[in-house]
């Protein structure tokens, strides 16, 4: 939500800034901006859509006047400092004019900004009583105002220009905001440094040789340096090229934690697939495995990241809660299944969103398990935060090293599974899924229900799934001319029973998000109860059929769905066990799955669904890694 960098060094910034960019572009993709300082004077350039349709401006600009910037001989693209904004929108509709940076009133200052300034309507109110006049309907420009304000009244206090002014006046504008915001700003009249202010969205610094870089996501810079440091909330932090200084808003210095990423620039690429969605799809078995990485000791207990948890809080637990948004969310709809089933303790869902405002019963034996590929999600972190005010305990499952939701919580499992970019989760769901698997069996294992040749039987399951993985994907064409044939229904409705329902959910939300098609998932008992009048003659449903190894009721009743939704019509794409051969009359389509447990079974049911989500997507003109009106990481309430 919103991606923006920063950087002050020797070398051209422009480029830094676009290529920056072009990485965060998952995060929004309404409008971009960048401002360059060179040669004293701020250059900025701005242009609604795409990155590309800034781009295209930029390079017009650069035909017709080379030097970029009127009368001064260095151009645009010479400047050594610069900061750049990728925009989802909040305040203000996807416009030029709403596009950042957002400038003070005689073009010196720039600002760009993540995050949404709560009491913006008091100091837009405030600031036109003192004779501004806004040249946008962003909250963001009170901030460039404010810092045009800070900065003359401390000039007028006698303080010169240098980066430590910068800080200061920016410390004097954060005391002023509330709500969430990263800002970035840079003055021309302070050449060489850029400052940042965090609360409550990301902001992590890149450290290089002679120059550094700020950026919401380490993606931006993963290029020039893999040491970061991960600011801290309510903090302000000035680079220059030789220097990372951070403060308190009160100017009290601080620290960042260091660390460092331990992927590479070629995680980031498409790496030669047409979508980032395609590329992270086959990504799956090395993701799996890269979670499961190391869990088993040689004693059999799975091991945590960071565990500021004993054994004996987590015995003492009589309550789970599992808190998560969107594709997070069916993760847990699908851990509660095994989590339940494993430790005997009852075990909640729920959308972050809702959580805290229907104030939930918690207290200190409820363990709150968090889920988030990004670490970020507002409405996930707001959760946990009333959660802990009610003295829960907090276990996050994350993806994102260093961002928030881990840092506050009482333990992290991190999923390892490299950087998600295409808007749409794949790979981040199934490593949650993992994950959550994890955290079920070392539940059971610390309470003593489940034995470590138990717990070391599943994890050797799970271990098999990502050749089982590599199998379904490497026969997955079928799927994708399905899709093809599909790219013009109306509607596609998903069905399945127990952890089946909330890959059917999956399986609809990626449809919807992608395909901008309706879409529905119903648990296939439930039809009978209404849904089912949805069905019309050729209707497609795609029926997630259980194994009917152990649990054949289960599977008999689903197979029961099938034939009811089929004698109304439907046209039935039926995803079962290999070597089911049971469903094969019920079934119009029928594609086969590797053999799986039960309980893990949506870690392959889930990627035939994906797939052909992204192929409809793709066969009806879509952006597949950037759909329309979403962005990848969801910073606002
Ligand atoms: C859907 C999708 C979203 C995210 C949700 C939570 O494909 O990606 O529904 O799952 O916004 O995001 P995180 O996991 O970053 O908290």
């Amino acid at each position: 939500m919103c991606g923006i960098v920063g950087y002050a060094g020797a070398r051209p910034a422009l480029g830094i800034v676009l290529d920056g960019l072009r990485r965060l572009e998952y995060r929004g993709y309404d409008s971009a901006g960048v401002a360059v300082v060179c040669d004293g004077e701020l250059l900025t350039e701005k242009k609604a859509g795409k990155l590309a349709n800034l781009e295209k401006v930029l390079s017009e600009r650069a035909a017709e006047d080379p030097s970029g910037c009127g009368a001064s001989p260095i151009g645009i693209g010479d400047g050594t400092t610069g900061i750049g904004h990728t925009r989802w929108a909040t305040h203000g509709g996807p416009t030029d004019r709403n596009a950042h940076p957002h400038l003070s009133p005689d073009g010196r200052v720039a600002v760009i900004h993540n995050g949404i300034i709560e009491n913006f309507a008091k100091l837009r109110a405030e600031l036109e009583d003192d004779g501004v006049q806004f040249a946008s309907d962003t909250d963001t420009e009170c901030a460039a105002h404010l810092l045009a304000k800070a900065l003359a009244e401390l000039r007028a206090a006698g303080q010169p220009d240098s980066p430590q002014l910068l800080a200061a006046a920016m410390r004097v504008v954060c005391q002023r905001l509330e709500g969430a915001f990263t800002l970035l700003a840079v003055d021309s009249a302070v050449p060489g440094a850029v400052v940042g202010a965090r609360r409550n969205s990301p902001l992590v610094v890149g450290r290089g040789d002679g120059e550094n870089y700020l950026a919401s996501d380490v993606a931006a810079f993963i290029e020039h340096t893999r040491d970061a440091v991960e600011l801290g909330q309510d903090q302000i932090v000035l680079i220059t090229a030789d220097a990372i200084q951070i403060t308190d808003f009160a100017g009290q210095p601080a620290s960042g934690k260091d660390f460092h990423i331990d992927w590479d620039s070629s995680a980031a690429e498409k790496g030669g697939y047409d979508w980032f969605m395609l590329k992270e799809i086959e990504e799956q078995p090395q993701a799996v495995a890269d979670t499961l990485l190391g869990r088993l000791t040689e004693s059999g207990e799975i091991l945590l990241d960071e565990v500021r948890l004993s054994d004996q809080d987590l015995r003492d637990v009589d309550k789970i809660f599992i808190v998560a948004c969107g594709t997070a969310y069916h993760s847990g709809l699908v851990a509660k299944y095994a989590i339940e089933h494993w430790t005997r303790i009852p075990c909640e869902v729920e959308l972050a969103s809702e959580f805290r405002y229907r104030d939930p019963v918690l207290d200190r034996s409820t363990l709150i398990v968090v889920i988030s590929q990004s670490g970020e999600t507002m409405d996930t972190l707001m959760a946990l935060r009333h959660a802990k005010e009610q003295k829960a305990r907090v276990l996050a499952i994350c993806n994102t090293n260093g961002s928030t939701i881990p840092r506050e919580s009482d333990a992290v499992l991190y999923t390892h599974g490299g950087p998600e970019i295409a808007v749409a989760s794949t790979k981040a769901f199934l490593t949650q899924l993992v994950a959550c698997y994890l955290i079920g069996l070392h539940l059971a294992q610390v309470r003593g229900i489940k034995f470590a040749d138990e717990v070391a039987a599943v994890v050797e399951q799970l271990h098999q799934v990502p050749d089982k993985l590599r199998e379904l994907l490497g026969r997955i064409e079928p799927v994708r001319e399905l899709a093809r044939e599909l790219k013009s229904e109306p509607t596609v409705l998903f069905i399945g029973r127990h952890v089946g329902y909330p890959v059917a959910l999956e399986g609809a939300l990626k449809l919807k998000e992608l395909a901008y098609m309706h879409a529905e998932g119903f648990a296939a008992g439930e039809l009978k109860h209404g849904p089912i009048a949805l069905i019309d003659q050729g209707t497609p449903v795609i029926c997630v059929v259980p194994s009917p190894v152990g649990r054949g009721l289960l599977h008999d009743k689903v197979v029961s769905n099938i034939q009811e939704v089929r004698a109304r019509g439907a046209r039935t794409i039926v995803i079962a066990e290999e070597g089911d051969e049971s469903v094969a009359r019920y079934a119009d389509h029928l594609i086969y799955v590797p053999r799986t447990p039960t309980l893990l079974a949506p870690l392959v049911t889930t990627v035939p669904l994906q797939v052909f989500a992204a192929e409809i997507a793709a066969a009806r003109g879509h952006d597949v890694d950037q759909p329309r009106n979403l962005a990848k990481s969801v910073t606002v309430e």
